[in-house]
């Protein structure tokens, strides 16, 4: 089966030309949580979450109290723990013997809870948190507020990390370079308007398109010839035969745009559901990924930056 997880990497398989998530596919087995160490299993306690510079912390009122990891697992003694930064930063730890994406050290984002309960930063070439690229903008054009929420990697691949993009205003979010965590890109889910970021940035369920229901997805990295490429794309996960969704169109849209188009190229890229149907993406090269989801991809050049924009429909 495909797994209710990691739609966006499965999203990001295809891609010709652009090298977003240039990795490989877990297994669905290589997510389940109990592969994490139980509290049991572990002498000592629990790091908690430091809220050192430039971190946000998620999921509070879980058991892990801060961490960007699944709301009942903790910081345990001996274990990596992620975190989330604010919006437009990455995380900058991780285990730096890990240098490919594979299970399970693709786990091993963050901070190392040693078995003193010390927070160890062995990645000492960042910061807890660094600006990313800073070119690729989302754009609310809404008249409520919208969260994207980004996958934790390496981690869960959950999608903890908060981004809330006000009604008529922009926040910049978080690009890697090739020098993030195994060269890999990031991902969104972008909620329907309206929901928070505490509904949507995490796991949900079918009650709901949030969170990893959510209707679209998006990627994006840069590479080292500054090119930015950004993705947007139908979440698989919406579309699946067990999707409650999969015959709804959402309410609202999203495009690509650029502020120099002459440095983009793969314009037009977006998602109308006003004048297209489900899975429907209005581009000259637009692929179908993993599940049959539609998505298409810009490249924004020399530095230039992309828009993603939210509207209504
Ligand atoms: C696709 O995008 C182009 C350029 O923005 C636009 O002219 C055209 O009407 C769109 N097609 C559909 C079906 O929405």
């Amino acid at each position: 089966m495909i797994s209710n997880t990691l739609s966006l990497l499965l999203l990001s398989t295809i891609a010709k030309s652009a090298p977003i998530a240039d990795v490989e596919i877990p297994s669905t087995s290589d997510i389940h949580h109990e592969h994490i160490p139980s509290h049991q299993e572990k002498r000592g306690g629990t790091c908690s979450f430091p809220n050192y510079e430039g971190m946000v912390a998620v999921q509070t009122s879980g058991k892990n109290a801060g961490w960007a990891m699944h709301d009942d697992q903790e910081c345990t003694y001996g274990s990596w723990c992620p975190y989330a930064c604010k919006p437009g930063q990455l995380m900058g730890q991780w285990d730096p013997s890990v240098t490919t994406y594979s299970y399970p050290g693709s786990q091993n984002g963050g901070l190392y809870c040693d078995s003193e309960g010390n927070l160890q930063t062995p990645n000492s070439g960042k910061s807890y948190c660094y600006d990313g690229t800073g070119t690729f903008i989302a754009k609310n054009q809404v008249g409520e507020d919208v969260a994207f929420c980004q996958t934790v990697l390496p981690g869960n691949e959950e999608m903890l990390i908060p981004t809330l993009v006000g009604s008529g205003s922009s926040e910049t979010l978080a690009v890697p370079d090739t020098s993030y965590w195994a060269g890999t890109a990031s991902h969104f889910y972008i909620n329907p308007p309206g929901v928070s970021v505490d509904d949507g940035c995490k796991w949900g369920s079918t009650a709901e398109p949030w969170g990893n229901w959510a209707p679209y997805v998006a990627g994006a990295n840069m590479d080292d010839s500054k090119n930015t490429y950004v993705k947007i794309g139908w979440n698989p996960i919406y579309l699946e035969d067990t999707s409650p969704f999969k015959n709804t169109k959402p309410s609202f849209g999203v495009r690509i745009t650029c502020d120099d188009p002459s440095q983009c190229v793969g314009l037009p890229c977006s998602i109308d559901p006003s004048s297209q149907g489900i899975n429907e993406v209005n581009s000259s090269e637009s692929s179908s990924g993993a599940g049959g989801a539609d998505f298409c991809v810009v490249t924004a050049q020399n530095g230039a930056k992309a828009n993603i924009e939210v509207f209504s429909v």
